[in-house]
């Protein structure tokens, strides 16, 4: 895994902004977070997702070989410590142009290192009349890397699933927001905790969120 370096001056002037993501048609996305697996390491198949990671070197995309995902317990209390394996994003996903855009969008935002390591997640939240979806089940956390970036896909019959940045867990949220399809929110995981609220349906049928989350470093190792 590559460590979590110090960060340099520069990047802590970073602290989050939102952005729309104009250059990316969203619709190219969507199929593509129909078939993803089921999480197993969370209890209640609600939550199913893909990962990989890459490194965004000049212009181009280079994937990196297959890793195991773990984060520290002192940042994920249900699943730290535990060495977690996804399937890996779909090679026809990798190859569109609007997913470049999205990681290189990430990349230069956060004014990242040529060689730094970007993890990508795929994650789908589904909810239904009976169960909620929690995209954060571990609560107000945060993911022990350097840079996080939440790209909104799609939001399909769903309400809730607002995101909070908050300083420190004593005090009210900084950032309070639904994020929109298109929408990319980009965090400095060292100054700021996250969370997103549960999701229910707005009427009777299956809900679902579709994110990508984005984080460097990955938090993978081989
Ligand atoms: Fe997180």
């Amino acid at each position: 895994m590559q460590k979590v370096r110090k960060l340099t001056e520069l990047e802590y002037a970073f602290l989050f902004t939102l952005r729309k993501v104009n250059s990316i048609q969203l619709e190219g996305f969507k199929s593509f977070f129909n078939n993803l697996p089921v999480d197993p390491y969370i209890k209640g198949n609600y939550r199913s997702r893909r990962l990989s990671r890459f490194i965004a070197s000049r212009d181009n995309l280079i994937k990196l070989p297959h890793g195991y995902f773990s984060q520290p317990k002192e940042y994920n209390p249900l699943l730290g410590d535990i060495r977690r394996e996804f399937a890996e994003l779909d090679d026809a996903l990798i190859e569109l142009d609007i997913f470049k855009n999205l990681v290189l969008a990430f990349s230069d935002s956060c004014k990242l290192h040529p060689e730094a390591e970007i993890g990508v997640h795929q994650i789908r939240i589904t909810c239904s009349h009976d169960n909620l979806g929690n995209p954060a089940p571990e609560g107000i956390h945060r993911d022990g890397t350097n840079f996080i970036g939440i790209f909104s896909v799609d939001r399909e019959n769903v309400q809730g699933g607002e995101t909070h940045l908050y300083i420190n867990r004593k005090e009210n949220p900084v950032f309070n927001k639904v994020l929109n399809p298109g929408e990319l929110l980009l965090v400095n995981d060292h100054e700021f905790l996250h969370f997103t609220t549960p999701i229910q349906p707005i009427v009777e049928a299956k809900g679902t969120r579709d994110v990508f989350v984005l984080t460097s470093p990955s938090l993978l190792s081989d």
